[in-house]
């Protein structure tokens, strides 16, 4: 199986992306690592291993890291996923442990000591972590098999500001250390989740499942898409963080093209910003594939399947 490093900030979208790894035959998680982002570290690292205990799986090693963004004071996201971060499901307090070792440490260490090219990085909330290890240890670069991550936004525009998606637009400074570093990247902007939409057909087949899984994901579900459906007016609302473990297992559900990508970390007007040469107007180096088109349905059923082999 695929090794990697699961780096989130959970946000009910989050938490769907973890249970995927989880389920998933194909992907060793090795450990997953808390960044602050849709709600102060505290939450994120818990509602980790909540998340980890639905899934069965409290033997997942769960590390804290960066408790701010590397320059900017954090901006959080109770507005979309509620005082808890996971709100849409009540869930005990997790009794599974956290790592004492710290989550920036733990992501060197690992980079360090498993074969070069063979641990992919998979960011689902700021990059500050990632931003943070590149620059404590900037060995660890060439020793990344690939960041895959959901961030930015081009044509679709942005999230949080007019022109800046939240994952980078929290932590630029580190986005801008990470789409510098000359590891190969995926990204997976609005562009691509704005296609793949939370409707009641997919919503119930979750429920489905029949089991408390199952139960979970579709009141996550409901409650997150709350926020999407009223402001964009779709069948449903996106779902962004699961793509990425989606994309690990099944690439060919998903087209785009290697452009560079810029991060613009001054204007404060477009802070934030992913600038994406789509149509290589510079000589810049196409560091990033920039993902732009999805199979839903194959998504969904990808999505669905995987969760209903979760133990009951
Ligand atoms: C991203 O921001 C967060 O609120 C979601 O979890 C996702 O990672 C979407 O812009
Ligand atoms: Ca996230």
């Amino acid at each position: 199986p695929r090794k990697i490093i699961i780096d989130t900030d959970p946000g009910q979208d989050d938490a769907l992306a973890i249970l995927l790894a989880l389920a998933s035959p194909e992907l060793d998680v090795l450990g997953i690592v808390a960044v602050a982002g849709n709600i102060p570290l505290e939450l994120t690292h818990t509602n980790i291993r909540k998340v980890c205990e639905v899934a069965s799986r409290p033997d997942v090693k769960v590390y804290a890291g960066s408790v701010r963004p590397m320059v900017r004071q954090l901006v959080t996201a109770e507005h979309v996923h509620g005082e808890t971060g996971l709100d849409g499901y009540d869930l005990p307090a997790p009794a599974m442990p956290l790592q004492t070792q710290g989550g920036v440490e733990f992501i060197i260490e690992t980079l360090m000591r498993e074969e070069p090219g063979t641990v992919t990085l998979c960011p689902l909330g700021p990059l500050t972590n990632i931003g943070m290890a590149l620059v404590r240890e900037p060995k660890i670069a060439s020793r990344i098999k690939e960041i895959v991550l959901m961030g930015g936004g081009y044509f679709e525009g942005g999230n949080i500001t007019p022109s800046a998606e939240f994952n980078i637009y929290v932590d630029p400074h580190a986005a801008e250390i990470v789409f510098g570093s000359g590891v190969p990247i995926v990204m997976m902007p609005l562009d691509v989740t704005h296609k793949v939409l939370t409707t009641e057909k997919r919503v119930s087949a979750m429920r489905g499942i029949g089991t408390r899984v199952g139960e979970v994901a579709a009141a996550w579900l409901e409650f997150f898409e709350r926020f999407d459906e009223e402001k964009y007016g779709t069948d449903g609302g996106p779902l962004h963080d699961p793509n990425v473990i989606a994309y690990l297992i099944k690439p060919e559900l998903y087209s785009g093209r290697h452009c560079n990508v810029e991060i613009e970390t001054s204007s404060p007007l477009t802070i934030g910003e992913t600038v994406v040469d789509w149509w290589g107007v510079t000589d810049r180096e196409k560091n990033a594939l920039f993902i732009k088109d999805v199979d839903a349905d194959g998504f969904f059923s990808l999505l669905t399947e995987r969760l209903a082999t979760l133990p009951a």
